[in-house]
């Protein structure tokens, strides 16, 4: 969780690793630093605050000259956000400075060691141990750079993605990765390195993705020598052609990333079953699923891991497996399921749900459901990802970059990912038939224009924000598909506008959350016609009893609801099993208009990253 970025080459590396932290603030906001090689010597300048606080500072502080840097965006682990923390950190000789992202487990042990051997250490911070330690081993063994960050690194337990340099061979960048992404982007003699490809796309479309366990030495004028850290032995490059565009990670107009991503869902989802859905055929085409049929036919149960809002489209996932394709489906929350020694057969399916793919316990999930020979099929969003990699086989979300921290398409993409599997198994299993199916695909091809239509209700959803910006609670409820939304719903506003909120099944509100329940009690309910709606109805009297403000998720036409609710939020009408699609979108545009009138940060909340590639 942390951005990194470096350039090696005949450029000014300055306006280039600033620009590429701002596009990789996404993965950390807390402080940021840059140090460059100014020709004579090393400048580093670093502040707590975001990227445009380290612009400010260095203004002053450096001259801003050189054609080799290294850049960092923090998302503190050891050590509280202030300056000292920031990256980059430099070894007690002045010579080396490093950058990582990650967290160095055994960094107390190492630490005292070192301390014992005179080093002193101005930060808490575990990366400025691994700087002096690689410092310790270059000299102790009397080796290269390269060679001495190899070494460093096998004494070393955790994840890490790092970029060190020394000020004494300006004209190397020695770089490696063990659990945290790093993108080598090749242009014609110089070279660009960062946590993913968007600060090097309007240089280069080639790029070289690190494996875990690699390391690469990048030297101007040489190239890049790739190692595996444990056994030295090098490893053939191979340079992948980037597909993505700057205008996918740019706002387009948009007041936020979270507003353009949440507008963007038409055509996400669109791009999603584009060539998977094939309506006149009346077949799904999934090339992962398909390859792989034998295995999701005869398992005795589909296993889903996820964390946070992939976790509720997992949920989601499960209504929607069990319902169509009549297989048992668990849902866990990778973080308890990769602890608990959970039973894992070769006969259980795990699909793991990541929009980033780099998420660690998810990927820890994975690789211990691997050793227990389980097949593992990966539902991911970013190209390449670490998880994309390491799963068996997959099918990718093709939602564009998500960049706002509060998943919105990503979420949708994935139900979308999930049910074209759920029906593809439904029919290969004769669950499902041919009318329904057909009706299924019929629904889901027009999802699409339906969202377009949910995100007319944009004004409306917006006084409705006004009205409830001020509480201090709120509860979101939801049954059956729903109940997930309802989840979801409660934790896009915490995470946006700090209100606190609970997700409950609609039914579960009498055995506890109906004691909330007052005349200050925003309860925002999805009542659309399908799905147990006279059940609904009945709760939502309750907590009119109670004098609670309804806020009701309905379908078009809805009387009944319209009746008793303080506001209805109308959206078209569709199958249940499809009705997350929707119910999704106004609760998107609720969180996201109250984090705006409240003055939050909206992209980047605060204590919050994009990619959680620590535990
Ligand atoms: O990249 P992933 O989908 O694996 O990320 C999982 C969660 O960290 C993520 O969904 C998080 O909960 C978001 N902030 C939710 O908006």
């Amino acid at each position: 969780m942390c951005g990194i970025v470096g350039y090696l080459g005949p450029r000014e590396a300055y306006p280039i690793i600033i620009e590429g932290l701002k596009r990789l603030e996404y993965r950390g906001y807390d402080s940021a630093g840059i140090a460059l090689f100014d020709g004579n010597d090393l400048k580093v300048s670093k502040t707590k605050g975001k990227v445009a606080d380290l612009e400010a500072r260095s203004e002053k502080e450096i001259t801003k000259h050189g054609s080799v840097g290294i850049g960092h965006t923090r998302w503190a682990t050891h050590g509280v956000p202030n300056d000292v923390n920031s990256h980059p950190h430099i070894s007690n000789s002045g010579e080396l400075v490093i950058i990582h992202n990650g967290i160095i487990e055994n960094y107390e042990s190492l630490k005292k060691e070192l301390i014992s051997r005179g080093y002193t250490f101005q930060s808490d911070t575990d990366t400025e141990v691994l700087v002096n330690l690689i410092e310790d081993v270059k000299k102790q063994e009397k080796v290269k750079l390269g060679k001495a960050v190899q070494i460093a690194l096998n004494q070393v337990i955790g994840a890490y993605a790092i970029a060190v340099f020394d000020k004494n061979k300006p004209e190397e960048i020695v770089i490696a990765r063990l659990g945290s992404p790093l993108a080598i982007g090749i242009g014609e003699d110089e070279f660009f390195i960062a946590s993913d490809a968007s600060p090097f796309l309007e240089y280069t479309k080639d790029a070289i993705y690190l494996e875990d366990e690699e390391m690469a030495i990048i030297r101007f004028h040489k190239g890049i020598k790739i190692r595996k850290i444990k056994d030295d032995s090098l490893v053939d490059p191979y340079i992948q052609k980037l597909q993505l565009n700057l205008e996918e990670i740019e706002k387009s107009g948009y007041d936020h990333f979270m507003l353009k991503e949440i507008h963007e869902q038409p055509k996400a989802i669109t791009d999603t079953y584009r060539g998977r859905l094939l309506r006149h055929e009346a077949i799904i085409k999934m090339a992962g699923v398909e390859d792989n049929m034998k295995k999701f036919l005869n398992a005795d149960r589909i296993i889903i891991v996820a964390c946070g809002t992939s976790w509720h489209a997992g949920l989601v996932a499960e209504y929607i497996f069990e319902d169509l394709a009549r297989v048992p489906v668990e849902v866990e929350y990778a973080s308890e399921f990769r602890y608990r020694n959970p039973i894992i057969t070769e006969k259980d399916v795990l699909i793991a749900i990541s929009q980033s793919g780099e998420t660690a316990d998810t990927l820890a999930a994975i690789k211990l459901a691997k050793s227990k020979g389980a097949f593992v099929f990966g539902v991911c969003n970013v190209v390449g990802s670490s998880i994309a990699r390491e799963t068996d086989a997959g099918a990718y979300t093709h939602a564009g970059p998500e960049i706002g921290v509060a998943s919105t398409k990503a979420f949708t993409t994935q139900i979308t990912v999930l049910t074209l599997m759920a029906l593809r198994l439904a029919r290969a299993k004769g669950a499902i038939s041919s009318s329904d199916f057909r009706n299924h695909l019929l629904e889901l091809e027009m999802i699409p224009k339906k969202v377009e239509e949910s995100l007319k209700s944009e004004a409306h959803i917006k006084m409705i924000a006004d009205a409830y910006k001020d509480s201090h609670n709120c509860l979101y409820l939801g049954r059956g598909f729903n109940f997930p939304v309802a989840l979801e719903g409660a934790l896009k506003l915490k995470e946006i506008s700090y209100i606190h909120a609970e997700g409950y099944p609609a039914a579960e509100m009498k055995h506890g959350p109906i004691a909330l329940i007052d005349e200050n009690m925003p309860v925002i309910v999805i009542a659309t016609k399908k799905g147990h709606y006279e059940k609904v109805v009945s709760n939502i009297q309750e907590i009119k009893s109670r004098k609670g403000k309804i806020i009701g998720i309905v379908t078009q036409g809805d009387v009944q609801v319209k009746e008793l609710a303080d506001h209805v939020i109308e959206i078209p009408e569709t199958l249940e099993s499809l009705s997350p699609l929707l119910t999704t979108i106004p609760l998107q545009l609720l969180s996201y208009h109250i984090a705006v009138m409240l003055g939050k940060n909206v992209d980047q909340p605060r204590n919050l990253a994009k990619s959680v590639t620590v535990e």
